[in-house]
Parts: C-alpha cells; sequence; structure tokens
C-alpha cells in the first residue's frame, strides 16, 4: 500500500533533456535513491543554474508516508541550515477508527483510479521549469487537472474558486484592509482541488512561512517563496471532509469552543466612555436583543496604551462593577489587546518589556525596534522569545487580580502592522530593499515593498527574523495569548485574532477584518467564512452592518439576517460611523434582527454539535455547496449560498432592493426551513439540480432543509445561558424516496476543558418500513445530568405523508398534520434525551 501511494503522491523530478531555452531551468537530476522503511531519500543535484544566483547546487529529498493518506516531501539543502517553520502543532492525534476505516476504503478508491496529485515533471514543452532553489529564490512547479478547480490559499477577498488563468496569488500578512485580490491578514498556503473526472478531494499544504507567491495556470501551478524550505504535504482525500481532517490532523484540530461564543456579540470602535457602553446593553435587554458578549475597543484604554483603562472615562473600578453586571445578567466581557507597547518609561508593560529583554531588536540600532501604532512610538514583543510568555501573562492577569473578569480576549493589528509611511517605505516605492544581510531582494512576492507599514524583515526575534517571521507574528501571539488565558480561567476560552498562519485554528479564532457597510463586503464575507473554516478555523464571522462607512437600515437588516448565520456574529463598528446597534436603525431593522437572533439562539445546539465535530474530526461550520455536491458541476463556483452543516442551505439577499433572490438546489429534497413547504423534490434519474427565484421581501431570508436530515433545536432566549436552560426541539426533513432522516446532537456545560465523562452525544434516526415510520434516538453517552431535567419537548417533521395513527414509547399519542404541507408536529413530549424513546406512525 504504502508503495503504491508514493506514486499517487509524487512523480518525482525534474530532469529534462531538452533544455535549451535560456528562460527555461530544467531543475534538479534525482540520484542515490534509497528506500526505506517510511518512504525514500535522495540526492538531487543542479542541472543549470536559476534566474537570481546563490544557487544550492546539492539538495536532499525526503519523502515520506506519513499516514495512509498523507505524503509529506522535504527539499533542504543538507549542507547548511535553513529556515524551518517551527512545529505548529503539539497535540497528540485523537484516534477514530470510524475516520480511519473511511479512508482506507476511500484510498483503495483512488488507487484504482491511479491519480497522479502533485507532479513535478516539467513537460517537454518548457512551458514551466523544474526545480529552482537559490538562497533567496525557490521556485517548484506542479501539473494539475486541466483547469483545475482549486480552493483556499487565503487569507484573501476573492471569488471562492480560485482563478486559474494564471492568476497569482500573494501570501504575506498584510493589513490590507478588505481590499479584494491581495494578501490580507493571514497566511495559509493550503489549497484543496476537486478533480472533475472523478469527483474527489485532495489537498496540498507548504509549510513555508516566508514571503510567497502562489500562481495557478490552466495545467499547473507554480509556488515562489523567498527563503526556508520546500516542505509540502499531500492529502490524499478523498471526500472534502477526508482533506481537511486530514489537514487538521497535521496542524491541530479545532480546541471545544465556550458555548457563550455562539451568542451574538456586540462591539464598536468609538464607545466614547463606559455609560455608552452602558447604554447599549440596556438597550439590548429593552429592545428584546439577544446579546451575550459586550467588546471593549481601544477606547477603553488610556491613551490607547495596553493594560490600562482611561481613568477618565473609562475608570477601572466602574469598569469592574460593570463586568460584575454582565456576568450576574449571564453575559460576557471581551477587551482588545494591540502588540505595540508604547515607548514611556514608567509605564510598566514598557519597563519590564525592556529589562526582560522581550521585544524585537531592530538589526539598524541594536536596540528595540521601534514604530508608531495607535499610542505613539511603540516596541514589540518578540513571541519567540520563551520569556515573552511570562511577560504577556504577567499584565494579563493583572487585569483579573485587579478584578476584571475577562471571558476572551481580542488580538489586534497583529499582521504586524505599523503606521510608518514614509516616503522611503511607501509601498510602491522602487526599493524592493529588505535589510537581510543588506541585499536587494531579487524576486518580491506580490511586488510590493514587503516593508510597508510592518516591522522591517530585518528585524530580529529570539529565533530568527521577522523575514522568516513575519507571516506567524499573529499566530504566536494568539496562540501565547490563548494559552494564557486557559492558565488563568481553567475553562475553555475564546481569542479571535486578526492575524493568523496555519494551524491558528488549534488554539484561536478570527474574523474578517475591516470591512465596508457594503453589499459587496457582505456578500464576499461569504467565501471568506467558507475558506476559514477550510484551513481548520471554524469560529469565524465579519463585522455585521459594515465596519468602514456608514450603513443603511436595508443593509443592517440584511446583514443581520445573513450574519445571524454566521458561526461567529458580532456586530462591529468603525469610530465616527453611524451607530449600527441592532436597535439604532428603526423598529423595522430591530424587529428582523430579534427574529433572526431567535432564531439564531434556537439553532444553537445544531451550531454546538457541529463545534464538536469541527474539534473531533475538523469538519466546517459552514460548506460550500460543492462539498456536498462534488458531481454536480453547477456547484463548482457558487459562494453567494452556504450549508450550515449538511442540513441547512442558506440563500441570502446580497444586493440592494431585491425582493426576490436566485439560488441554486442541488439535486435532493429541499424543503422551506419556516413553513416546511417542499421546494424541490429529489429526482433520482438527474445530476443536476435547479436554479429557482424564491421570495425574500425585507424581513426574510431563504433557509432551506435538506431531506434526510433532523437538527437539533432549543427554545431561545435572550442569552445563550438560558437558552440553554430551554426545552429541546427536533426539525426533521424526510428524504423522499427512503422516508428516512437522520441527526446528531451533542450536549456538555459548554465550558469546562474536558467534558468527556460529563457528555450526552446521541443520534437520532427516521425509518421508513412498510407502512410505517420509527423514529428512535441512539445514545452513544448519557452522562450530561441537564438533560435529565432540559426535555424534548417539540418535534416537527416536513415531508411526510398521510398519517393515521401515532405511538410514543408504544403509546397512542396526539399530533397535529398539515395535509397541504405535509407537515407533522408533536408537542408536550416532556422526553429526557439522555434515555432512549421511540415514535411510530403509520401512513396510509
Ligand atoms: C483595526 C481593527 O481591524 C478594528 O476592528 C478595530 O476597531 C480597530 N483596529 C481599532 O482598534
Amino acid at each position: 500500500m504504502k508503495k503504491f501511494i508514493a506514486f499517487i503522491g509524487l512523480l518525482f523530478l525534474i530532469y529534462n533533456s531538452f533544455a535549451d531555452e535560456s528562460t527555461y531551468y530544467p531543475g534538479y537530476s534525482l540520484s542515490n535513491v534509497q528506500q526505506n522503511s517510511g518512504g525514500f531519500t535522495g540526492d538531487l543535484t543542479m542541472i543549470s543554474p536559476g534566474p537570481y544566483g546563490d544557487d544550492i547546487p546539492n539538495l536532499s529529498l525526503n519523502v515520506e508516508y506519513q499516514t495512509e493518506t498523507r505524503v509529506r516531501i522535504k527539499i533542504y539543502d543538507p549542507n547548511n541550515a535553513r529556515w524551518e517553520v517551527p512545529k505548529i502543532k503539539l497535540i497528540q492525534i485523537k484516534s477514530n477508527l470510524n475516520q480511519i476505516k473511511l479512508n482506507q476504503i476511500k484510498l483503495n478508491q483512488r488507487e484504482l483510479n491511479n491519480e497522479v496529485l502533485f507532479n513535478t515533471t516539467p513537460p517537454d514543452t518548457h512551458d514551466y521549469n523544474g526545480l529552482i532553489f537559490e538562497n533567496l529564490y525557490i521556485e517548484i512547479n506542479s501539473k494539475t487537472a486541466k483547469n483545475p478547480n482549486i480552493y483556499g490559499l487565503g487569507e484573501r477577498i476573492y471569488d471562492f474558486k480560485l482563478n486559474t488563468s494564471n492568476h497569482t496569488y500573494v501570501m504575506f500578512t498584510k493589513d490590507n484592509g478588505n481590499e479584494e485580490d491581495v494578501n490580507l491578514y493571514g497566511v495559509h498556503p493550503f489549497y484543496i482541488e476537486l478533480r472533475e473526472e472523478t469527483h474527489l478531494f485532495h489537498g496540498v499544504f507548504i509549510l513555508n512561512s516566508n514571503a510567497m507567491d502562489v500562481t495557478l495556470n490552466p495545467d499547473h501551478l507554480t509556488y515562489r517563496t523567498i527563503g526556508g524550505i520546500l516542505d509540502i504535504y499531500i492529502f490524499t482525500g478523498v471526500s472534502i471532509d477526508d482533506v481537511i481532517s486530514q489537514y487538521t490532523d497535521l496542524v491541530g484540530k479545532p480546541p471545544m469552543i465556550p458555548y457563550f461564543a455562539l451568542g451574538f456579540h456586540q462591539c464598536r470602535w468609538g464607545y466614547k466612555d463606559l455609560d455608552v457602553c452602558k447604554t447599549v446593553v440596556e438597550q439590548y435587554k429593552a429592545h428584546q436583543l439577544p446579546l451575550d458578549t459586550f467588546w471593549m475597543d481601544i477606547d477603553y484604554m488610556d491613551e490607547h496604551k495596553d493594560f490600562t483603562f482611561d481613568p477618565v472615562n473609562y475608570p477601572q473600578e466602574e469598569v469592574k462593577e460593570f463586568v460584575e453586571q454582565l456576568h450576574e445578567d449571564n453575559q460576557h466581557y471581551v477587551i482588545i489587546l494591540d502588540p505595540g507597547i508604547k515607548v514611556e518609561e514608567g509605564y510598566a508593560p514598557y519597563d519590564d518589556g525592556i529589562s526582560d529583554g522581550i521585544f524585537i531588536i531592530s538589526a539598524d540600532t541594536k536596540l528595540p525596534y521601534t514604530a508608531p501604532v495607535w499610542p505613539g512610538e511603540c516596541n514589540f514583543p518578540d513571541f519567540t522569545n520563551p520569556k515573552t510568555y511570562s511577560y504577556w501573562s504577567k499584565f494579563i492577569q493583572q487585569i483579573f487580580d485587579e478584578g476584571i473578569i475577562l471571558d476572551g480576549l481580542w488580538v489586534d493589528m497583529n499582521e504586524l502592522v505599523t503606521f510608518d509611511s514614509s516616503e522611503e517605505l511607501s509601498e510602491s516605492s522602487e526599493s524592493k530593499k529588505v535589510e537581510r544581510d543588506s541585499i536587494n531582494l531579487p524576486y518580491v512576492p506580490g511586488g510590493v515593498n514587503l516593508n510597508y507599514r510592518t516591522v522591517n524583515l530585518s528585524a530580529i526575534h529570539n529565533t530568527s527574523i521577522a523575514f522568516n517571521l513575519h507571516s506567524m507574528y499573529g499566530f504566536m501571539e494568539a496562540k501565547a495569548t490563548a494559552s494564557i488565558l486557559t492558565e488563568t480561567k481553567k475553562t475553555r476560552i475564546f481569542v479571535i485574532s486578526r492575524s493568523t498562519y496555519a494551524g491558528h485554528g488549534h488554539h484561536a479564532f478570527h474574523w474578517l477584518g475591516d470591512n465596508y457597510s457594503t453589499y459587496k463586503s457582505m456578500a464576499t464575507s461569504i467565501q471568506g467564512i467558507l475558506n476559514m473554516n477550510m484551513f481548520g478555523i471554524p469560529l469565524v464571522g465579519a463585522d455585521i452592518c459594515g465596519f468602514s462607512g456608514n450603513t443603511t437600515a436595508e443593509l443592517c437588516a440584511r446583514w443581520i439576517e445573513l450574519g445571524s448565520f454566521y458561526p461567529f456574529s458580532r456586530d462591529h463598528n468603525s469610530i465616527g460611523m453611524k451607530s449600527q446597534e441592532l436597535y439604532a436603525l428603526g423598529d423595522q431593522v430591530t424587529n428582523i434582527s430579534r427574529n433572526v437572533l431567535l432564531n439564531r439562539y434556537s439553532l444553537i445546539p445544531y451550531y454546538y454539535t457541529l463545534f464538536y465535530y469541527s474539534h473531533e474530526i475538523g469538519t466546517p461550520i459552514w460548506r460550500a455547496l460543492v462539498y456536498d455536491f462534488p458531481e454536480d458541476p453547477n456547484t463548482y463556483s457558487i459562494d453567494k449560498q452556504f450549508l450550515v452543516g449538511n442540513a441547512l442551505l442558506v440563500t441570502p439577499v446580497l444586493e440592494e432592493g431585491a425582493t426576490s433572490v436566485e439560488g441554486y438546489f442541488p439535486n435532493s429534497d429541499w424543503y422551506d426551513y419556516w413553513s416546511g413547504e417542499k421546494i424541490l423534490t429529489k429526482n433520482s434519474t438527474l445530476t443536476f439540480g435547479k436554479n429557482l427565484t424564491l421570495d425574500a421581501p425585507l424581513d426574510k431570508i431563504n433557509v432551506a432543509i435538506r431531506g434526510g436530515y433532523i437538527i437539533p433545536k432549543q427554545e431561545p432566549a435572550l442569552t445563550t445561558a438560558e437558552s440553554r436552560n430551554n426545552s429541546f426541539e427536533l426539525l426533521a426533513a424526510i428524504d423522499s424516496e427512503t422516508g428516512s432522516a437522520s441527526g446528531k446532537l451533542f450536549f456538555d456545560d459548554g465550558i469546562s476543558l474536558d467534558t468527556s465523562q460529563n457528555s450526552s452525544s446521541l443520534i437520532f434516526e427516521l425509518t421508513y418500513f412498510s407502512g410505517f415510520s420509527y423514529f428512535e434516538t441512539y445514545i452513544l453517552e448519557s452522562n450530561y445530568d441537564l438533560l435529565n431535567h432540559v426535555l424534548l419537548d417539540k418535534m416537527t417533521f416536513y415531508g411526510v405523508d398521510n398519517i393515521t395513527t401515532l405511538w410514543v414509547n408504544n403509546i397512542k399519542y396526539p399530533f397535529e398534520y398539515d395535509s397541504t404541507l405535509k407537515v407533522l408536529r408533536i408537542k408536550g413530549l416532556n422526553l429526557s434525551l439522555n434515555e432512549r424513546f421511540q415514535i411510530i406512525w403509520k401512513t396510509n
């Protein structure tokens, strides 16, 4: 088996005897191939020098078959150690028997197909090069399918399905606002390809943190990086969930989230004082709008300095009381932290940073690197220095010690953005100079000055220089912050970070940064969330109603409709903009917001169960339609609709003034989530589904539930603490061919670090046999006591044929049946989900 995967994973090399054009680089020849128990090694010898000089003529190749579904290809300089990304994952892979079995079976399928997933042999036509490996330029090409379907390579705002007509995607963390088609806050050099002939997915990840370009062409892709080594991982799939699971096995699965993280969050930059904050929280209550978490932006700080409170506008004692009140009301509190520490003697975080020697050092002055951010001139903690952990921890701990109990932290500006914008450093400046050993970079990914508005890449960290570490800064800061909060609170915590790197989702979460109050920004948030979920960051959302610019009532209404389905649902606004709290834009927006947020709260058991599986397996919360319908090419480019789990299909209005919306419904049974009305019936003779136009008045977001699925719900409330104590409900949509449906529920206390002995985990199954429908629960775990008291009250079934008699646990039971909509409702059940029960009905 293992030997075979060698050919699936890799067709090496590189040598081509027709190398004659001057711009063509034939690569390296492979010799001395030695098989070993886990793969093979070989020597690579340069055939002719590359374009920019300083070639490394002798390289080592190491191919490891790491698991049944993962191949690692490492190409490095055996004579001089180069920068390698440190191990990014620290946990052990949980064994999951079902998953392993599934992969083995499916791997056979791929084996039968005899597919080559990564092929670095340059074609005879010399359309692209063989391997180039120079000190400041590494290039490797891989042949793909024709016009491949490729997804991933974030973070950016772009179509979800990437452009393969010679389009370049830059990998370098940067605060580029929400500009389209440029590198943004995070770096995830991971893509997933769907092969159209086989409908199978595989993934490729390059573990390299240097500035990089990835160019997609109709038949090949090109990596160009300016440092490090080539460390490439291939995941053989074959379903999308397999690939994401295999990827997150490597970079780390998400932790369990605290339950309240799924509630609604209110934030803004520009709440001028604590009174304004109090009013916001009161107004949410007064308008009966759900609110779980209140956030403070940099306004709370004294002159924008981390770990301080403005003595006039946010007196610490009063903030403490405010937070106590939030907690009393079952609400939560999060504040922002920026990496820049103001250079100011007498300010403890600065003084200690200097005495602890934990700041990043300037290569020029050999003193702490200084650049302006919000508080003025700042130094920047170096999170590669182990001493920085205790430093950062001390000041976070101090907030707790002073009685302000945080429920999470928000780490911003960590790309690492600075405000210097002198002429010489302008983005378009001709000098592409990174002062790395005073060398001008011969090749600059993205073609713009990499030093623009960030810490110079020559700056010195404890383990290396910013040239290598730049794109990992936010990841390292978020990882340390999350670990400190976990140690402090000894509960699950929640850190949201603007900058991310591969593996970020194992520690912390993300929001999509500074979007605009525009329909375009609202629309592109969908691809942003799909991408982050693909990268193993399940908890992610965009600023609802928009950050920059003034929102409108209509936009905000449409956005909260969509945002109520975001995995992370937060309204956030920039300073100086029109207020956009959900009560601030008139009654209509308030009423719409209340309805859709109460619906969100009712769906939290479903979301939480999805997050549990994301934690266990890596499964994304939001799914592009192509994930579930890879045999239907109509789904490949869809990024204006999305699935939540496998069961819900959301078709939001993304245009101003619209009263209807078009959506694609893949071939399946789809029912209107709200009413149960049938939208589309599965036709087993067809591959394709249908484009449908749906009514979408301002107060409606179209949501469909897919036949074959059962979702757990709970009576909503204004906080998750309350809603999780309300009765349960199950909503089932029946598959018209089989009469069946199934679903899952995972529930625990939502906050403890390890609930393995104290959780309930269930599978719901509806089957049909000879005129009778049987609903049963299968109990995997039933240890969570709450479910002995918080009971299942209602069940609703969509797509039920005429029904004559119904039994609950073998006793006849009353029901309501709507023969027009074919909806069955059962109420007043009072059943504990910790115990098995059965419902049977007879159809005539
Ligand atoms: C930039 C962040 O992206 C934004 O969300 C925040 O409000 C401002 N910084 C101010 O802290």
